[in-house]
């Protein structure tokens, strides 16, 4: 394959992440966009027929007994001319550090949010992600079939909760029983649907005055669409497309993934508009170009096999520059030795295919026996060493007991393995050295991964014993440099693995008071 041809393949590539809360509709957005981009065959095959909650909260029993996740990580499908990656961002009881480190991973994301609940919780953390990354974001206002907030209320919510501004791209008639379908903006053409109609009936019109658009969704409709329209266009200026590659302004669109209404055009949005694979930063400051024809790409994700019997991994890696091919020598960069990828899997849906090449943009899954952390870079050629994984703040604390006190040394040594690998962060009270140290993980099931692992693997029976914590912020000084030894406020500084200062708080609001008491410092969600 000639250089060219090469980076025509780069160029096609796409890879994005959907962040949202529990239940905004993010499985079932995923599976019509799948279904759309023709990657499965029949809406349900991602999701699973009806009842297919109990699927998820089987997902762990399943985990641990058949090994490999049964989830996707990355899924694959042309949409236009274009080759989009859709990273699997776990929510639910899924949710950990995992679902923060795939946002490094992606290129630009997209929000989903219920348009009855506006910006939850959950987003606003994944959106603190993209943010610190300045990805562009699209949003996506799902659930126009139900009564939710007035578009008005929903786009000031994202503005004031995000600090992001919102440019609506299409528009909703109505809402709840009384929706009627979708004005494009940019078009000039109006989306009309119906329930159990799959196809829209699409209508040009002149603009959002034109008089078809009243007479056929009333004259109530129709005045309110007005309002909203002489509003927005006071308030916005043309689409900034620098504005949005900047993370600055989010191209909002609204639908109803249930009824695939809006679906579409979301997604021609986002084959639009969104940013092919950009470059990447290595450890020397410089930027490893996408288009580069040499292979560089660094781990984001390590899945363990508990399978006994099967002890390899997979290492999740993102390809940053050049093309992949199965069985290729690639330097290790901190091993610093060559390795052969041998076994790569690609994941479309639920099945997982071999996978001969990769370009940039794309996420292969390697096999593991042990060579890899999680932040590893490899690469041909040039020596391209990626800038390391940050920590995230974790969310649930515990120090571990354990019931055998001769074990304790076999302890450390497992969990000081586990948190090379990511599992886990440790925290130490810098008065007691690094015994004892107070764990930490970002959601609860990461918990019941280790207490499985330090059994299964390491043979250690421990118990978790609750800490009163839920924020985790590295303290640093405006000016850049480090910290003294204390902090105003009477808030204890513990140390991470690498011994920068870190605060533990019990609720993220106590943040206000620490902020309040030391003007001069910053207290960073992540730890770089
Ligand atoms: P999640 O992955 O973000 O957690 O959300 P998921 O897609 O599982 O959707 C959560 C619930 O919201 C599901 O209902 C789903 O059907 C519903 N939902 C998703 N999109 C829409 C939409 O556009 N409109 C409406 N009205 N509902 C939507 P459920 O009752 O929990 O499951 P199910 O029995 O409907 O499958």
């Amino acid at each position: 394959m000639s250089s060219a041809d090469i980076k025509k393949e780069i160029a096609r590539r796409r890879t994005f992440a959907i962040i949202s809360h529990p239940d905004a509709g993010k499985t079932t957005i995923t599976e019509k966009i799948l279904y759309i981009g023709g990657a499965i065959r029949e809406a349900g095959e991602v999701k699973g027929k009806k009842g297919t909650k109990a699927a998820t909260s089987d997902w762990m029993t399943m985990e641990k007994e058949r090994g490999v996740s049964i989830t996707s990580s990355v899924m694959q499908f042309d949409f236009q001319d274009l080759r989009i990656n859709l990273l699997d961002t776990p929510g639910h009881k899924d949710f950990g550090e995992d679902t923060y480190r795939t946002l490094i991973a992606a290129d630009s994301a997209a929000m989903l949010i219920d348009a009855a609940k506006g910006v939850e919780i959950q987003t606003r953390k994944l959106y603190e992600v993209c943010r610190l990354r300045k990805i562009p974001i699209f949003t996506f206002a799902n659930k126009m079939d139900r009564e939710g907030k007035d578009p008005l209320e929903l786009i000031d919510d994202v503005e004031n909760t995000l600090g992001i501004k919102c440019y609506p791209v299409t528009w909703p008639i109505g809402m709840g029983g009384e929706f009627k379908g979708l004005y494009h903006r940019l078009q000039n053409k109006v989306y009309y649907y119906e329930k159990g109609k799959e196809e829209p009936e699409i209508k040009s019109v002149t603009g959002w005055q034109d008089n078809s658009i009243k007479e056929r969704v009333g004259e109530r409709l129709f005045d309110k669409l007005q309002e909203d329209m002489e509003l927005l266009e006071l308030a916005l200026g043309p689409f900034d497309k620098e504005e949005f590659l900047a993370g600055r302004v989010s191209p909002m669109t609204f639908g109803s993934a249930k009824y695939t209404w809006g679906v579409d055009l979301f997604l021609e949005l986002f084959a639009q508009h969104s940013p092919p694979p950009m470059p990447r930063k290595t450890t020397s400051g410089e930027l490893v170009d996408p288009y580069d024809d040499t292979f560089s790409g660094f781990v984001f994700k390590i899945q363990a096999n508990m399978d006994r019997k099967h002890r390899d991994r997979v290492a999740f890696v993102r390809i940053c520059s050049g093309k992949f091919e199965r069985g290729m020598k690639v330097k290790h960069a901190r091993l610093n030795r060559e390795i052969r990828l041998a076994y790569a899997n690609q994941f479309m849906a639920k099945d997982r295919e071999t996978v001969e090449e990769a370009y940039t943009g794309d996420i292969v899954g390697v096999n593991d026996s042990g060579n890899f952390q999680i932040g590893d870079s490899i690469f041909v050629g040039t020596h391209a060493e990626f800038l390391p994984m940050p920590r995230f703040s974790p969310e649930v604390f515990a120090k571990l007991n354990i019931k055998d006190p001769l074990k304790r040394k076999a302890l450390q040594k497992a969990l000081q393995q586990l948190s090379e690998e990511g599992m886990v962060q440790m925290f130490f009270d810098p008065f007691y050295g690094k015994q004892d140290p107070i764990l930490g993980v970002v959601g609860e099931l990461q918990f019941d991964v280790l207490l499985f692992r330090l059994n299964d693997e390491y043979g250690l029976e421990v118990k978790l014993e609750r800490q009163p914590y839920s924020v985790a912020r590295w303290p640093v000084k405006k000016d850049g440099k480090l910290i003294g030894s204390a902090i105003h406020g009477g808030t204890k500084l513990y140390m991470d693995h690498n011994e920068r200062p870190v605060v533990l708080l019990a609720k993220e609001w106590d943040l206000n008071w620490l902020l309040k008491e030391n003007p001069d410092l910053e207290f960073k969600f992540t730890g770089e």
